[in-house]
């Protein structure tokens, strides 16, 4: 995408052929990327829009390259073009082909014997309370689930499987809305969200080292908690304020030009 984008902005028509039906290959399936732990989808997304928008760009989904004949200057290439049974000009990506098509594949499975996950009488009564409070809300899964984790601070599986169960939603899909956002977590938690940030900004100014601070003062590593509840500690990619690197979150304050110095003060602050 980014050699497309190059050559476009130098002047060249491009055809970008893509074998898959779309273009962004495996960075569009993973959350995070190596070394710096940046979103994903943050730094693809741009350059999709943008091979998308461009006027140079000619985008060839679901398509391959079959031969290539010539010299440079004068290439001949022949590209198949794949059916896609609907008219991509047309195509706003709404999904309502896939429920209309008259082709439907189940995965089946055999269910595991699973052991029913306890829980305490008043627990349940709070979950059923959250539940009631979105009971007439379309698409109430989402704030069920917020109303949990502000409850408990975390999502215990209990808890999940009343939902699922409840909304008559697979627990697959609860499992999958819930993993996918950072607030949500399958651990218990302390009563104060330490987040250290260790994304582009804040790394190149020392993320690494307040981390090393925090993970000391605290003495725990990134995903635990103290022993006592009080603080569980995480690591984001970005926390929208880049022009204070390095920062950190206590719950909601946020704290900025950090150094290690002011660790010590800043955490005790909250004991
Ligand atoms: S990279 Fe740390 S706040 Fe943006």
């Amino acid at each position: 995408m980014q050699a497309s984008l190059d050559l476009a902005n130098a002047g060249f028509k491009v055809y970008l052929v893509e074998k898959s039906p779309a273009i962004g290959g495996v960075m569009s399936q993973l959350d995070k990327t190596f070394p710096t732990n940046d979103c994903a989808m943050c730094t693809l997304a741009p350059r999709m829009v943008e091979c998308g928008n461009h006027i140079n760009v000619e985008k060839l989904t679901y398509s391959e390259v079959e031969s290539i004949e010539g010299k440079p200057g004068a290439f001949k290439v022949r590209v198949r073009k794949k059916a896609r049974s609907v008219d991509p000009d047309k195509c706003t990506g709404c999904g309502e082909c896939m429920e209309s098509c008259l082709v439907q594949n189940y995965a089946y499975l055999e269910p595991l014997p699973v052991e029913p996950l306890e829980f305490a009488a008043d627990e349940l009564d709070e979950v059923n309370r959250v539940l009631e409070e979105h009971a007439s809300e379309k698409g109430a899964l989402l704030p069920v689930l917020e109303g949990i984790n502000a409850r408990y601070n975390w999502l215990p599986p209990a808890a999940v499987s009343k939902v699922s169960e409840a909304l008559d939603v697979p627990l697959a899909r609860v499992l999958r809305i819930a993993t996918f956002y950072n607030m949500f977590s399958f651990e218990p938690r302390g009563e104060l969200m330490v987040r250290v940030c260790l994304g582009t900004a804040c790394y190149v100014k020392g993320g690494a080292r307040i981390l090393e601070a925090v993970q000391r003062e605290l003495n725990v590593k990134v995903g635990e908690t103290t022993n006592d509840m009080k603080f569980s500690l995480e690591t984001v990619s970005c926390l929208g304020c880049c022009g204070q690197s390095p920062v950190m979150t206590v719950n909601d304050d946020i704290y900025g030009y950090l150094t290690q110095g002011k660790i010590s003060e800043i955490l005790t602050s909250y004991i």
